[in-house]
C-alpha cells in the first residue's frame, strides 16, 4: 500500500496515521512513540499557561528528535458568567463532593484564571514549533498571520461542511472532520447552541467533496478497516485518539482505562456537565446526576474550572463515577500495550487489506 500523499508530504511523516491530542491522557511519552513511529504525535496544551506549555514541548522534545504537533484550543473566553447560575451549581458540586468524599474548591467564580490561545503563541514560536493544530474554533487574523509568519503548517477541526468551508477559506492547511462517534470534546464552533451531530460516514466524504485541502478522519478509527475505510471515503489521513487511551504512555486512571475497555457501542453519551462544553463521554453517575438536577451550566471555559479539582480528587481515588471518562463510540477493547504496537497493528493491517 502506497501511503505517501499530501498530507504526509505537508506534514513530513511515513504514515498518514495522527495520534490524537487528548488532554488529560496524552503524555510527551505518547507524542514521541507516536512519532518515532513515523506517525504525527500531537501534544494538547489546550488552555494551559505559557509556562506549562513551554515545559511539556521540551519534555517532549528530550525524547524524539523527530517534529511533533501542538494542539490548542481556540476560542474566545467569554469576560463573565452568570454567577447566579455559576452559585446554584458550584452548591450541587459542593453538595455532591461532601457526600462522596471529594475535595471541592470554594472559589468565586471571577477568582478563575483562564489562559487563550494567544498567550501561548509566542511561547510555541519560540520553541521552534511548526506544526500546530487546534479545536474549538477558528483562529483571528492577527493569530493566523503571526503563525504564517513563523512558518507554522495549521490543521483545524471541523464538525460541519459549513465549519470546513469556514477553515478552508481562511487557508488553514488540514482539516480535521470529527465525526460524532469522537471521544471527548466536540470541535464544534459556528453553532453553539445547534450542535452538529454528523458521523463520519456521512462527514468525511461531503468535507472532502468542499475543500481544497487534506482532510484528517477522527471518530471511530482503531484498526486496518476503518483507516482504510475512512481514505476511501476521502480522508488522506486518520486521527486515532480512544484506541490509545489505555496504552501504556496514557495518563489515565485504572478505572478509566477498565471501563473503556469494557465499553460498548452504546455506552457513551455527549454531555455538557464536566466543562460547560458539548463532549462525548461513558456515561457515569455525575452525567446521570446533572442530567437529573436540570440546572443551568456556566459555558465554558467557567464549569471546566467549577469541576477541575472536584475531577481531580475522583481522579486521585480512582472513582470513575465522578470524572470525565472521555471516550468514542468504538472505544471497546482498547488495548493495553505500547502506543508503538497499536500504531504498527494499525498500518498492518491497513495494507494486508491493499
Ligand atoms: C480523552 C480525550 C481527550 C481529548 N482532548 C482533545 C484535545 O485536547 N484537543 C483536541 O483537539 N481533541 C481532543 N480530543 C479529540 C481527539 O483528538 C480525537 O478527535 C478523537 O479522540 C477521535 O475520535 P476517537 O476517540 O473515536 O478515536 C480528545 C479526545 C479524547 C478521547
Amino acid at each position: 500500500m502506497e501511503w505517501t500523499n499530501d498530507l504526509t508530504r505537508l506534514f513530513q511523516i511515513e504514515y498518514p496515521l495522527i495520534q490524537a491530542p487528548m488532554l488529560g491522557v496524552t503524555s510527551p511519552q505518547m507524542v514521541a512513540a507516536a512519532a518515532n513511529n513515523g506517525c504525527l504525535g500531537a501534544l494538547p496544551v489546550g488552555g494551559l499557561s505559557p509556562e506549562r506549555t513551554a515545559a511539556l514541548i521540551r519534555s517532549t522534545r528530550a525524547l524524539t528528535g523527530r517534529s511533533f504537533a501542538v494542539n490548542l484550543f481556540v476560542y474566545e473566553i467569554p469576560p463573565a458568567t452568570d454567577e447566579g447560575v455559576a452559585s446554584r451549581m458550584q452548591q450541587w458540586l459542593r453538595g455532591i463532593a461532601e457526600e462522596s468524599g471529594l475535595v471541592y474548591e470554594d472559589k468565586a467564580i471571577t477568582a478563575f484564571t483562564h489562559y487563550s490561545y494567544k498567550d501561548q503563541l509566542q511561547v510555541l514560536a519560540d520553541e521552534g514549533i511548526t506544526q500546530v493544530s487546534f479545536t474549538f474554533g477558528m483562529m483571528d487574523d492577527e493569530a493566523l498571520a503571526f503563525c504564517r509568519q513563523k512558518g507554522m503548517v495549521l490543521t483545524g477541526t471541523a464538525t460541519s461542511v459549513a465549519e470546513a468551508l469556514a477553515l478552508g477559506e481562511k487557508g488553514i492547511d488540514a482539516i480535521i472532520a470529527q465525526g460524532i462517534e469522537a471521544g471527548g470534546h466536540r470541535g464544534s464552533f459556528l453553532q453553539p447552541e445547534r450542535l452538529p451531530e454528523v458521523g463520519s460516514f456521512s462527514l468525511i466524504p461531503q468535507v472532502a467533496d468542499s475543500v481544497q485541502c487534506p482532510v484528517i478522519a477522527a471518530g471511530g478509527i482503531n484498526d486496518g478497516r476503518t483507516t482504510r475505510a475512512a481514505m476511501m471515503l476521502g480522508a488522506a489521513g486518520v486521527q486515532v485518539g480512544s484506541a490509545l487511551i489505555a496504552s501504556d504512555e496514557s495518563l489515565a486512571a485504572p478505572s478509566y482505562r477498565r471501563a473503556l475497555q469494557a465499553a460498548k457501542d452504546t455506552d457513551s453519551r455527549l454531555t455538557r456537565a464536566f466543562s460547560g462544553r458539548w463532549a462525548r463521554g461513558l456515561f457515569n453517575t455525575l452525567m446521570e446526576q446533572f442530567d437529573d438536577a436540570g440546572l443551568g451550566i456556566p459555558e465554558y471555559p467557567y464549569q471546566n474550572s467549577l469541576t477541575t479539582a472536584f475531577r481531580a480528587a475522583a481522579q486521585r481515588q480512582d472513582d470513575p463515577r465522578w470524572f470525565n471518562l472521555w471516550a468514542g463510540q468504538s472505544a471497546g477493547g482498547a488495548e493495553a500495550l505500547p502506543v508503538q504496537h497499536i500504531l504498527q497493528r494499525i498500518i498492518r493491517e491497513a495494507e494486508a487489506l491493499s
